[in-house]
């Protein structure tokens, strides 16, 4: 039996949701990407989670969990937490002793359509791994406790790896990137130029309805894709050439890259057996848009998708008093309710308590 170093206390995460440029699409167990990834961690778009916990030795089938969304009870949500912080068990001995209660809130609005795993169990993952230190009495290096919760967050949802850095973060393992991990990304805003560490992302909201097809089967169907290796071939090569681009400030090849995979992305979908398209109408009108204006006035504005009909939109800060003309009159029309949500690259999560 474990002694705990505390017994009971309370701790609290920001984490932030983030956006692929090259994307993570078809796994293997256990949540092990197919081809590594790199994304913007964002700013605004974050969860807030709170973990209070107390260690009571005579608790022998624990975790107990309470779970909250946004103060009230949430059994969907709860669901695919509690299975997760089961699976950890074995890593952190102590859940079996624990009584936690969870309370978290997303700073978008639920009914925008934004996924939120990333975020979510990125905080959820940070906070564990700050229990972790109270209870078994330790303090690890920043850098340690990181990398600590990226893989844990992995777990939760494969994009969640990437939340836990400012910046950008890679995750997979790629030749030319020293250190990089199936297990948990790293952060890699080393060499980039200055323009893409402060890049906007406006996510333009075109349906708030949830996917008729989730992301967890979306992964499922590359199984039988067969486009599925030269997919897996592109990313490495894209990551490549991606990070080349933002290191030489070469906008162009950047952008190429970037609607290439939200183009492939959802291509993959068509593709699979059966296939399935989640993109709406409006999203090819704002696709045409923004392809359109950047042709006419050469401003660098682009756009990147993730597994959903929603447009980010991404553009350097030197453009922004233009693209937010652009925007307000051409692409918040085909919005829902007009709603678009500003975003940019952030820092990182923080810890609140
Ligand atoms: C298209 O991370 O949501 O956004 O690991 O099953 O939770 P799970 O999947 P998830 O997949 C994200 C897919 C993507 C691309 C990306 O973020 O890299």
């Amino acid at each position: 039996m474990i002694l705990p170093a505390n017994d009971s206390g309370a701790v609290k995460w920001q984490s932030p949701s983030n956006i692929a440029l090259v994307k993570y699409w078809g796994k293997r167990p256990i949540q092990i990407p197919q081809n590594p990834s790199i994304s913007f961690t964002l700013s605004n778009a974050f969860t807030q989670t709170s973990i209070d916990y107390r260690y009571d030795h005579m608790l022998k089938d624990g975790p107990k969990i309470d779970f909250y969304f946004e103060g009230k009870e949430k059994p969907a949500f709860a669901k695919r937490i509690i299975r997760f912080i089961e699976s950890l068990k074995d890593t952190f001995t102590w859940l079996s002793h624990c009584h936690l209660h969870i309370d978290s809130t997303n700073s978008f609005p639920h009914s925008s359509g934004i996924a939120s795993s990333a975020s979510a169990m990125s905080a959820l993952a940070l906070g564990l791994c700050d229990i972790a230190q109270q209870i078994e009495g330790k303090v690890w290096e920043e850098t340690v406790f990181l990398q600590k919760a990226s893989n844990i967050a992995r777990l939760g949802s494969g994009s969640a790896s990437r939340s836990v850095y400012p910046d950008l973060a890679i995750w997979g393992t790629h030749h030319s990137f020293q250190g990089s991990s199936d297990n948990y990304a790293m952060q890699y805003s080393h060499d980039i130029h200055e323009r893409f560490l402060d890049f906007h992302d406006d996510i333009l909201i075109i349906s708030p309805k949830e996917k008729s097809v989730s992301s967890t089967i979306g992964h499922q169907l590359m199984e039988n894709n067969p486009y599925a290796a030269t997919r897996y071939d592109q990313a490495h090569k894209n990551l490549e050439e991606i990070v080349q681009a933002m290191k030489a400030n070469d906008m162009d090849s950047f952008g190429r890259i970037v609607e290439e995979e939200a183009m492939t992305l959802h291509a993959l979908m068509m593709a699979s057996k059966p296939g399935y398209m989640l993109m709406q109408p409006n999203t090819i009108a704002a696709i045409n848009t923004i392809r359109a204006y950047r042709e006419k006035t050469g401003t660098p504005v682009y756009f990147t998708l993730d597994a959903g009909p929603n447009i980010h939109l991404l553009y350097p800060n030197d453009v922004a008093k233009n693209v937010h003309a652009f925007r307000e009159s051409s692409l918040k029309p085909l919005c829902y309710n007009h709603t678009i949500i500003e975003d940019h690259v952030g820092k990182g999560p923080k810890k609140l308590v």
